[in-house]
């Protein structure tokens, strides 16, 4: 039986990408969830003989990047290569199979961002004018958005960042921040002016509208680039100062090109290195009308860069535009955001050093599919998943029939199976599952092999091998069983082969056979002698879990120490001015998600006596269900403020790093609500 998916036709030609990882920091679970999906996806391409090259690189420029090697003492490039070698032993441990992990600080990339940018230039696209931007008097430098923080303008919260407020979801520039500091010294910054290079976006609206309406992405992150084109929009600065980490603009003077200029720039620049050493013509991939394919997989939050900015881009140079961009939700562990505090901040070494990676892989199949919801890696849950799922029903099929094979049969299978019809069945799944694979919904591959797995238990349950093979009438009738299950194992392993490469692998070799393929699924293995089974995995162990949350914690301290430098304190105030705000415990009595907004959650709260609706920035750290009945703090006497949503009456507080962490205050549980914070 031959699968369409791997029909005569010729081999599909497949470029696919993950995000490329900033060189500054560790790979953490939220990292992997995407490389995995992205992994599974590739891995499965190639499975059924699709000519796939999976692509990634570091993205080495930016200023978090220039700050962080100036902190550590060492030159930027130091500091990238370090962090890509990291990056790319925390794949390798991860099973992820890149074709090429190459760097944006590379010569390749710097001719593909002089080529692209140099067309759109001649073809009228880039635009110069001068603008206002703050200046950081004592670092000398220009201040990017996310190192200024202040009073957002529209709704008047603090301690925003320069780019957007997370309390009313506004967007608007650093020089309109109310107040502003620059994160990096404490001072406040001047406004400067110097002259700017954009791209205009808006010279693509027509492009761009009709590229968002036809499937190159999911429907909502569609929909919601839609809006943005909606407004009258569009430049998009894509120059910066010095001192800036990055490529020199040609024919400026001391101009950088923005990191996010460069980085998808990279996913070529890339695959050109790739191509340059395996002899490919890269130029068939990138000409308007290739017929090869280009995917990119993502996190939700990056959507923008890539459904409008990279085809504009690409289109206004004359190159290919991608065949998809397939964006995914965040990683929550045990329903929250990720939290240093409570060891759920998990690294790719930490969990590598304590659990085998396919569990993860298989846990992260599980659960994912084409949506950009949110996935929860509930540890409990994982751990039960592996362990029944996994462990119990999987694998332990080859545990059961393999035994009597070795010690009965001295290793030999059977000539023939006893249920051909049912092997014939398993075969005939292959079209399903791959449908399921292609379009990305891994947790119906995973539910699909688990019915085949309960299937294979049941028939060996009923035919009771361990009965049979204790009489000489019978014992021959448990060759076949087992021969039975071991094929249908077989197959079962190469539809998981994608999900589980290194399970795969060792099954390929106690069976004493090539690597398996997608088609292998149709032919069953007989009259063939393998080698002695060991155990393929084995269960996960409680104390495992607990040793990675505690190390998660402790990783912790150093990282808080460091961040703390960024906090100066606030200005000295007297006790007058602190008696001014009125500060009152309130239970939530309703939690609920705010259309349209991906910070917000709309609180009721119970002040007492009377009731205040607040919007709050804390929808990233908290599911509104886990918020009801909880008591919190509240500024009582802050003026309303009018949001897109609605009005809110008071501010909830928290503590928090900014973007990583986010804490509730929550007084001791026998506080009653209107009582004021003294
Ligand atoms: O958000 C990020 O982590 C970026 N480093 C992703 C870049 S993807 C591509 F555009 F390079
Ligand atoms: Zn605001």
């Amino acid at each position: 039986m031959m699968s369409p998916f791997v029909s005569h036709r010729s081999p599909r030609k497949i470029l696919v990408t993950s995000a490329l990882p900033y060189a500054n920091g560790q790979i953490h679970l939220g990292h992997m969830l995407e490389y995995i999906q992205t992994d599974i996806w590739a891995r499965f391409q190639r499975l059924i003989g699709n000519e796939c090259y999976f692509i990634c690189a570091s993205d080495a420029h930016g200023t978090p990047i220039m700050l962080k090697a100036e902190q550590d003492g060492i030159e930027p490039i130091e500091l990238i290569e370090k962090i890509r070698k990291e990056h790319m032993r925390d794949f390798g441990n991860f099973l992820i199979s890149f074709d090429n992990f190459h760097s944006t600080h590379s010569e390749e990339n710097r001719q593909y961002s002089e080529l692209i940018y140099n067309r759109l230039k001649d073809k009228g696209h880039i635009s110069r004018r001068t603008i206002k931007q703050l200046y950081d008097t004592e670092k000398q430098m220009f201040l990017p958005d996310r190192f200024v923080k202040g009073t957002c303008p529209v709704c008047g919260a603090e301690d925003q960042y320069g780019d957007n407020c997370e309390v009313c979801g506004s967007t608007y520039s650093s020089a309109e921040l109310i107040n502003p500091r620059s994160v990096m010294s404490g001072s406040s910054p001047v406004e400067r002016e110097s002259e700017q290079l954009f791209f205009k976006l808006e010279n693509f609206r027509d492009f761009l509208v009709e590229w968002l309406d036809s499937g190159h992405t999911q429907k909502e992150i569609a929909n919601k680039q839609k809006e943005i084109l909606k407004e009258e929009l569009l430049e998009w600065d894509i120059s910066r100062n010095a001192p800036y980490w990055g490529f020199e603009i040609p024919d400026e003077n001391d101009k950088f090109f923005y990191v996010w200029l460069d980085a998808p720039i990279g996913y070529l620049a890339s695959f050109k290195n790739y191509c340059d050493r395996y002899n490919l013509d890269i130029n068939e991939f990138l000409k308007p009308d290739s017929e090869c394919e280009v995917y990119h997989f993502i996190g939700k939050d990056i959507a923008r860069f890539h459904t409008l900015f990279w085809p504009a881009e690409l289109y206004g140079a004359d190159l290919r535009t991608p065949t998809a961009v397939w964006a995914h939700g965040f990683l929550t562990v045990n329903g929250q955001k990720m939290s240093k505090s409570r060891g759920t901040f998990i690294t790719a070494e930490t969990y590598l050093k304590h659990l085998n990676p396919e569990y993860l892989r298989y846990y992260f199949a599980g659960k994912l599919d084409d949506s950009i919801d949110d996935l929860d890696l509930n540890l409990d849950d994982f751990k039960m998943r592996v362990n029944t799922d996994l462990v119990g029903k999987l694998i332990n099929i080859a545990s059961r029939c393999a035994g009597f094979i070795t010690r009965v049969f001295e290793g030999q299978l059977s000539a023939g199976l006893p249920n051909t019809q049912m092997f014939e069945d398993f075969a005939q799944a292959s079209e399903t599952i791959a449908k399921a694979y292609e379009s990305r919904q891994y947790s119906k591959v995973t539910r699909l092999i688990m019915q085949l797995a309960d299937q294979t238990n049941r028939y060996i349950d009923s035919e009771k091998p361990w009965v049979l093979v204790k009489e000489d009438g019978t014992r021959k009738q448990v060759q076949g069983i087992c021969t039975q299950g071991l094929n249908q194992f077989r197959q079962m392993m190469i539809y998981a082969k994608p999900i589980l490469p290194k399970i795969a692998e060792e099954t390929e070799a106690f069976l004493d056979i090539e690597a398996l393929n997608w088609q292998d699924a149709g032919t069953p293995l007989l009259n063939h002698r393998i080698k002695p089974f060991k155990p393929l995995i084995t269960r996960i162990e409680d104390k495992k879990i607990d040793r990675i949350i505690e190390e998660s914690k402790e990783n912790d301290i150093e990282t808080t120490a460091i961040s703390s430098e960024f906090e100066p304190l606030a200005e000295e105030i007297g006790i007058q001015e602190f008696v001014r705000i009125d500060l009152r415990v309130v239970r939530i009595i309703n939690a609920t998600h705010v259309d349209g907004s991906d910070k917000l959650l709309r609180l009721q709260v119970d002040l007492g006596g009377s009731t205040r609706t607040i919007f709050s920035g804390i929808k990233s750290a908290y599911q509104p269900e886990s918020l009801v009945g909880r008591l919190t703090v509240i500024v009582a006497n802050l003026a309303p403020r009018k949001m897109r949503f609605g009005l809110s009456e008071g501010m909830v507080l928290c503590a928090g790093t900014g973007d990583q962490d986010l804490y509730l205050l929550e007084p001791d549980s026998d506080a009653q609500p209107g009582m004021r914070i003294t």
